[in-house]
Parts: C-alpha cells; structure tokens; sequence
C-alpha cells in the first residue's frame, strides 16, 4: 500500500469516501452529501497553503485519506494543526488509518507544527482507539454539542505533541 500525496484525479474517490462516511457514521457531523466541487475546494485551499492531503493508494483504487489544516484561525495558534482521517469501509481494520496518521507526523513537523489536534465523535470507538495507540491523549470532552441521526453528540478532544 502507498501512502502519497493526493491528486485531482483522486477527488472522486476521495469524495466517495468522504460521502459514505457521512451517510453511515458519526465521525463527520453533516448530513448532506458533499459534492465534487466542495471537495476540490478545500483540495485546493490546502495545497495552497502548502498543508497535506495524503491517500493510501492500493495500486487499483484511493481506499483512504488523511489531511491537517489550521485548528483556529488566530494568529497565536498557529503550530497547532487539526487532522482528520477516513477509510474505506471495506477497507477498514487493515492498518491503513494508522499509516495515514502516521505519514501526516513528519509533514507537521516539517512545517514547524507543535501539537496535532483530533475531534472525534464519541461514537467513533475505533478511531479513539487508533488515536491512542498514536499516543494522542483525550483532553476532554464537549457534551451534545452536535445532532444528527436523531440523537444529541459529544464531541472528544485529543492531542500529541509533534
Ligand atoms: C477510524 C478509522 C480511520 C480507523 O482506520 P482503520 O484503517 O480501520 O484502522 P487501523 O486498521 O489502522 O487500526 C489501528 C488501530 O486502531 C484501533 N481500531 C481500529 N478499528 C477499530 C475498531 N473497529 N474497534 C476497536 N479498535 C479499532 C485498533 O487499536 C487498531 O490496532 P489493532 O488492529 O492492532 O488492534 C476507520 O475506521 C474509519 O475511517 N472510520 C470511519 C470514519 C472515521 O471515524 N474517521 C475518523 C474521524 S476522527
């Protein structure tokens, strides 16, 4: 499996992905179908800020991505990056979510990045229990902050120092 810098001819994979994971789980709080157009737009914006959007590549098709981009917009936080991680479902338990995360530490510290941010829903038991195991530590949790599928969501926050 290659773990490489995503393309524009991986949107559409990456988009298919991206809409499965919002029409069957928690993990991303929207309920509506991202389009071509949204994802290329924020494909876009963070090559233009020089940040990575990486896809593990089986040679055939994209069966994953992971990304990071600002957490917060102010001037005072920015070594401070949020990353977001997604593998295809038929793809999942094979070692790809950790790779991902994986790659996405050397680009953080090449940039200078400090700490890496994760928000996970706390429905997502496997991805708080990938993070773990990347020495990421929960550092609270924001009750129902978030709805969807009927039902109020907490929210857990997780961070590792680069
Ligand atoms: C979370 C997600 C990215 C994990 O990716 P993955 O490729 O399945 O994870 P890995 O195979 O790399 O697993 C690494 C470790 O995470 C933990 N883990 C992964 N899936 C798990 C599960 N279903 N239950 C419990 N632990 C799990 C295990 O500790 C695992 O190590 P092990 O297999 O040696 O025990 C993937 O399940 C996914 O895309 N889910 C839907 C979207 C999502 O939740 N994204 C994250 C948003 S923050």
């Amino acid at each position: 499996m290659l773990i490489r810098d995503a393309t524009d001819a991986d949107l559409p994979e990456i988009l298919a992905i991206y809409n499965d994971v919002i029409a069957t789980t928690t993990a991303i709080y929207d309920e509506r179908a991202s389009t071509l157009e949204e994802r290329r737009a924020w494909y876009e914006d963070r090559r233009r800020h020089g940040l990575p959007v990486l896809v593990a590549d089986s040679g055939r098709d994209v069966v994953g991505f992971s990304s990071f981009g600002e957490w917060r917009s102010r001037w005072g936080y920015r070594f401070t990056v949020e990353h977001s991680v997604h593998v295809r479902a038929d793809r999942r338990r094979q070692g790809l979510g950790r790779a991902l995360i994986e790659a996405l530490f050397p680009r953080a510290s090449a940039l200078g990045m400090h700490v890496m941010i994760a928000h996970i829903d706390s429905e997502a038991t496997a991805s708080c229990r990938l993070h773990e195991r990347l020495g990421f530590e929960p550092v609270g949790t924001f009750r129902q902050v978030a709805h969807k599928f009927d039902r109020w969501l907490d929210l857990v926050a997780m961070q590792r120092t680069i």
